[in-house]
């Protein structure tokens, strides 16, 4: 049932701000003081490392969880495609946590990896949509993300809850790791449940989106960058955009820009900058004036002061609320996803269905 939007995407976009809220309800006791985990839980102080498994967008997940345990916890985190972890075969060590996301969970390859790690692992976490799936069966401690049935191929409510409780495990990681203190805690804690409400305000940008859709809908090819944990939201836009529209979209971190794909800018490229006014805003704005001064036209997604620092020249700006950088991540998943899905829509593709795709891969 698509509740009165004309597509599932359209309806799972605008669920997310209630399915995480649900989520935040799950995970963060009724005052908001405490994280609750399931039990028996993790033994944080003896984790020596997370190997991370997924593909696509839960791939994408991982990559944004890797800045957040690293920095947040201090917990060293390598991430892979499952395709390739699982014929790499590598070494595990015993103090390696294995943590495998999927909505769907039964991706054929991410299942596959589980199952190499069984027995190699110290314990095996899974973060996953289906409770019943079987890689939630499998796994020593299955975490779910509660974001109900999700229809459309394009994966839109899963990301941003799978992230919202990898952000949550982060949080708890560096607790019992002594690496946060009370105050802070309570600090990111306010400012997860704030989410839901921070998340309504982003959808309020649709009718932008839309508007500059029409013309991304023009371009042959479409970069997004981003840095830090910007970085795989970027890999995510540019994945959305050409899952449903069709049109070539590649990601890459701001700072490898001048590396190589600076060769592909010029006018008829549009550039989609993904960057809060953050600690590395600076050099994401030089990275902008080099797309500009090659013609390319940048459309920046930022806040209010990161706009005001950027200066003149860009194409166009679509302004997000300003956020706890920490969380910027699940935040900025929402104008990535309306501009995938109104660029398809300004191209007539068909959004729930895009051709090739299943919502679920269950063979490699
Ligand atoms: C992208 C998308 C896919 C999935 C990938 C993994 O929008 O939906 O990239 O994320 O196929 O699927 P799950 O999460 O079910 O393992």
């Amino acid at each position: 049932d698509k509740a009165g939007y004309k597509h599932f995407m359209a309806k799972e976009i605008a669920e997310q701000p209630t399915v995480l809220q649900g989520a935040l309800a799950h995970y963060i006791n009724h005052d908001g003081t405490a994280i609750t985990l399931p039990e028996p839980g993790l033994d944080f102080a003896k984790i020596e490392r997370f190997s991370m498994v997924a593909c696509g967008t839960a791939f994408y997940a991982c990559l944004v969880a890797k800045y957040w345990f690293e920095q947040l916890a201090g917990i060293p985190v390598e991430v892979d495609v499952a395709s390739e972890f699982r014929y790499r075969e590598p070494p595990v060590t015993p103090g390696t946590v294995a943590l495998f996301v999927s909505q769907s969970g039964e991706t054929a390859d991410t299942l596959a990896a589980l199952r190499y790690m069984e027995g190699k692992a110290a314990k095996i976490v899974s973060v996953v949509n289906v409770p019943e799936s079987s890689i939630a069966r499998e796994s020593d401690l299955p975490l779910p993300i509660l974001a109900g049935t999700e229809i459309g191929v394009a994966s839109t409510k899963a990301f941003t809850c799978q992230l919202t409780t990898l952000a949550i495990l982060a949080l708890q990681a560096a607790q019992a790791r002594g690496r946060i203190t009370d105050a802070e805690l309570a600090d990111k804690l306010a400012n997860l449940r704030a989410l839901p409400g921070v998340l309504n305000l982003a959808l309020a940008v649709e009718s932008k989106a839309s508007e500059l859709s029409r013309k991304l809908a023009e371009a042959r090819d479409i970069l997004f960058l981003g840095r830090g944990a910007m970085y795989p939201l970027a890999l995510e836009g540019a994945l959305k955009l050409k899952e449903i529209s069709y049109i070539h979209a590649e990601a890459y971190a701001s700072g490898e820009l001048k590396h190589g794909p600076i060769a592909l800018v010029d006018k008829h490229v549009p550039v989609i900058v993904m960057a809060p006014r953050d600690a590395l805003f600076d050099k994401t704005v030089s990275n902008m004036q080099e797309v500009m001064a090659r013609g390319g036209k940048v459309l920046l997604i930022t806040d209010q002061k990161g706009a005001a620092e950027a200066g003149d020249g860009v194409w166009n700006t679509i302004l997000m609320p300003e956020i706890d950088p920490f969380l910027a991540p699940i935040l900025y998943a929402v104008p990535a996803q309306l501009l995938a899905y109104h660029t398809a829509i300004a191209k007539g593709t068909d959004v729930d269905q895009p051709r090739n795709l299943a919502k679920s891969v269950t063979v490699e």
